[in-house]
């Protein structure tokens, strides 16, 4: 089968689009056939080895310590399920399914075989593969930010970082929940994030949202460019500060503002439950939030969207376009 492999860690022309032998399923898998996959700015961080310094050791023992274990990044999917195992009860060859495969990876191909229990679920009638292939990472997270938060109809929030992946997800998640959402990203980006329902939106290389002298309930940082105190200081009475991509300063600084009587400082990471894949496929598939897609590279152009969305061009997710032919 076609896929890209990556052998050592590096800048994107360590990726090969190659051929590779096609997985056969245990009898706990499914094979997935892949429609389309994603690269997110996660998927740089691990091919870069590009990651927070708490994070450095653990994941490099997790993903390989001189070169990936997993040859075949990528981490988001949507497809169909070509082939089960003996032991597989709960998908059927022709099903159509898209989500995580976490840290086993090996989306950039045109094979994925996937443990029954991995955080994968059904297509909704009427909906493609391509509106369904970025909820993991950007709907989970989002999800998770928001609720984390405990969003209230009302609230004013500010996601910083609100252009991407998660960003995009969190801005609508919080408008759902009938809060008034600031979107904070660089200028070519505002004009989705007012499409995507943001009632106000900040460039931040032209304007810095702590200095306005406006205050927000909730501060949804995404990409860990805050400057602590000055956003801690721009928080309501009452209100909470997430660290989606919390760097050490920032997370002691957070474990300190415990001794603040009303305002909180919360980092945690998401985790992949089927049940909010569900949720938020539903949430698409009844319109409520779209799915910001902004370009498609074929698979064999994976070096090009990986300096895409390393660049930070990206408006929401990228989508890779997986040959069909065999
Ligand atoms: N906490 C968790 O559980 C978790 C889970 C997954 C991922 N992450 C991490 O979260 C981060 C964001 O992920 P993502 O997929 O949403 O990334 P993304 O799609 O690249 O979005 C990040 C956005 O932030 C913008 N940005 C960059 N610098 C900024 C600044 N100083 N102020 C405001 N906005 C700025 C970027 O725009 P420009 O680059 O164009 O400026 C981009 O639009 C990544 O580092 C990822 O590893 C955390």
């Amino acid at each position: 089968m076609k896929a890209v492999v990556c052998e050592r860690y590096g800048p994107p022309e360590v990726l090969k689009f190659t051929d590779v032998p096609k997985p056969e399923p245990k009898a706990d898998e499914i094979l997935v056939k892949i429609r389309a996959a994603t690269v997110t700015l996660g998927d740089c961080e691990v091919r870069a080895f590009k990651v927070a310094g708490w994070v450095w050791l653990p994941l490099r023992i997790a993903l390989g310590i001189t070169r990936p274990r997993q040859p075949i990044l990528g981490t988001e999917m949507a497809g169909d399920v070509v082939a089960v195992g003996a032991d597989v009860r709960n998908f059927s060859v022709g099903d159509r399914v898209f989500g995580s495969t976490s840290f086993a990876m090996g989306t950039y191909a045109q094979f994925k075989a996937v443990s029954k229990a991995a955080p994968i679920t059904k297509i909704p009638d009427g909906v493609d593969y391509v509106t369904v292939a970025g909820i993991p990472t950007g709907g989970l997270n989002g999800l998770h930010f928001v609720r984390k938060c405990e969003v209230k109809p009302g609230e004013t929030v500010l996601v910083n970082g609100a252009g991407g992946s998660i960003g995009s997800f969190a801005v609508q998640l919080a408008k759902q929940r009938g809060a008034e959402v600031t979107a904070v990203d660089r200028g070519d980006k505002l004009e989705m994030l007012k499409e995507l329902g943001a009632d106000h939106v900040i460039d931040y290389q032209a304007e810095d949202f702590t200095a306005s002298g406006r205050r927000y309930d909730v501060i949804i940082d995404v990409v860990g460019k805050i400057r602590f105190d000055a956003t801690f200081r721009t928080l309501n009475e009452g209100g909470r500060l997430f660290l989606g991509n919390p760097y050490v300063p920032h997370m002691i600084k957070g474990l300190m503002a415990r001794r603040h009587p009303t305002k909180k400082v919360l980092f945690a990471l998401a985790g992949e439950p089927i049940d909010d894949l569900d949720y938020l496929k539903n949430l698409i598939a009844s319109g409520t939030i779209t799915m910001p897609i902004d370009r498609h590279f074929p698979l064999s152009e994976i070096v090009a969207a990986h300096r895409y969305v390393e660049a930070g061009h990206k408006k929401g997710i990228v989508v890779i376009d997986i040959p069909q032919e065999d």
